[in-house]
């Protein structure tokens, strides 16, 4: 896949999460939409590094070590990132509603969702620094090579 689409789909999501962290700024209500918007890209940014995620297990067998590193961190991400969405919605004042649900346990969710936030940007601001060099050769290359 030309790696400039897919560094197109990480800027996405960089701005969707910047946006979606910030519901000081967007109010809630469309922070609550965002954050479901941000589900959708992310799903899209995780297809769409897949091949490379097959491609360096099987080229890069000496590089397992950094290569388990990144999935082990990886799947931190995707765990905080499901662990905000669904306590974000057990707290949502408009997504649920608008489904004509409602949900208890505000006391127990609304700390979880504050606290998994926090992971998520912990995590998200490694899994950038160490990605950034895979994501900026989409700027510059084409094809499907790239280095770690
Ligand atoms: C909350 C936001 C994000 C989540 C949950 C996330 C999740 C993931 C996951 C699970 C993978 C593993 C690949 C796969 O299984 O298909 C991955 C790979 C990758 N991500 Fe993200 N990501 C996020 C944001 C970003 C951003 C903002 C960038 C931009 C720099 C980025 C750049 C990359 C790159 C370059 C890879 C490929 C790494 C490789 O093949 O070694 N990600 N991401
Ligand atoms: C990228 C995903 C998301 C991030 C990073 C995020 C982050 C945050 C943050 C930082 C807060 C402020 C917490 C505080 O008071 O300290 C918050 C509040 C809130 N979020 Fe999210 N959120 C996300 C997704 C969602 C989703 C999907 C929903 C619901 C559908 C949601 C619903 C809410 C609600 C209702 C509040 C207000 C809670 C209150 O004031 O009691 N969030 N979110």
């Amino acid at each position: 896949m030309d790696l400039r689409k897919i560094l197109i789909v990480d800027v996405v999501v960089l701005v969707v999460y910047a946006i979606a962290a910030n519901p000081a700024v967007t109010g809630v209500g469309v922070h609550e939409w965002l954050g479901l918007g941000a589900l959708v890209v992310i799903v899209a940014h995780t297809a769409m590094h897949f091949d490379y995620l097959a491609e360096t297990l099987r080229h890069a067998a000496h590089r397992r070590g950094l290569r388990l590193a990144k999935l082990v961190l990886d799947a931190l991400l995707v765990l905080a990132f499901m662990a905000c969405c669904v306590s974000g919605l057990m707290v949502s004042g408009a997504v649920l509603p608008a489904l004509g649900l409602y949900a208890e346990g505000y006391y127990f969710w609304d700390p979880l969702h504050a606290a998994s936030a926090k992971v998520l940007l912990a995590l998200l601001l490694v899994h950038v620094v160490a990605n950034w060099r895979i994501a900026a050769a989409g700027l510059k290359r084409k094809g499907n090579e790239h280095d770690e």
